[in-house]
């Protein structure tokens, strides 16, 4: 199916009818006040993000808990005796705009901040295979629950996550080869749905069992991340692979 524009549900469901990429998918709905009902009601942690995208801000985190309700966005902790409360706030921040609800994933932490990881998959030409150029994790910044640069998260060389994660040897190897195994699958398969598509950054979280779950692909990924660490041959990889002149 041909795809235009940002819309993250759209491409959810091309990536969701790959059987390989399905089990890496956190199920994800359009915003109604009923879907969202429910889907608190199932996981008690809920996320409800603008369907084109926001650099992680007006990404909501909702929770339902023994006896009240929380709201966390950006460095905000709002809270609601009831769910009538939580949910006039939500379809005030949705209005007519396109939302997306997702269940929660349990992040895995490093120092105690969530973390996640963002990996960018080009191919040179649109008749070359897609490749991976590089791969960074991502640590949520003091107070807030999304990872996004924009939101103060920091860039970590994924050597570095790897360390502080306590993962070496056999274990790295098999995550680092299911991250790139994951990124190319689903930019192949959204590839076919852009057919101009040259680069994609794809944001996959680790929950706490260690388990992948793709987020989102970014079809315009900003590479200061890449760009911020103090080894610069990924971002050199990809600038030259880009073909266009260092930024
Ligand atoms: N379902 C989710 N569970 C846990 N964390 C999430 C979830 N969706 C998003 N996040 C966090 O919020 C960040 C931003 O969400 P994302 O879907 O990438 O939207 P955008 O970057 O366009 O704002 C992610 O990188 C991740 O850290
Ligand atoms: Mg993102």
């Amino acid at each position: 199916m041909l795809l235009k524009g940002r819309n993250k549900y759209d491409m959810y469901r091309v990536m969701k009818s790959n059987i390989k990429l399905a089990p890496y998918l956190p199920e994800t709905k359009t915003w109604s006040q009923e879907t969202f009902l429910n889907m608190l009601n199932k996981y008690k942690s809920i996320v409800v993000k603008p369907n084109s995208g926001s650099l992680g801000r007006d990404v909501y985190f909702i929770y339902k808990k023994k006896t009240n309700y929380v709201i966390r966005v950006n460095k905000k902790r709002l809270v609601y005796p009831n769910v009538d409360a939580v949910c006039s706030y939500m379809k005030n921040i949705v209005g007519d705009k396109k939302f997306i609800i997702q269940k929660e994933i349990k992040l895995a932490t490093i120092d105690n901040r969530r973390f996640d990881f963002r990996i960018i998959v080009q191919r040179r030409t649109r008749k070359k295979p897609w490749q991976v150029t590089g791969i960074i994790a991502r640590r949520g910044g003091k107070g807030y629950k999304v990872t996004n640069r924009s939101r103060r998260g920091v860039a970590l060389h994924l050597d570095v996550a790897m360390e502080k994660l306590n993962i070496s040897g056999q274990a790295k190897t098999a995550l680092v080869e299911e991250i790139k195994k994951v990124a190319i699958e689903a930019s192949e398969t959204l590839g076919k749905s852009f057919p101009k598509q040259r680069i994609f950054g794809v944001d996959i979280g680790m929950d706490q069992e260690g388990n992948l779950h793709i987020f989102e692909l970014n079809r315009w990924p900003l590479l200061g991340g890449f760009k911020s660490l103090k080894d610069q041959s990924q971002y050199e990889l990809i600038m030259k692979i880009k073909g266009k002149k260092k930024r």
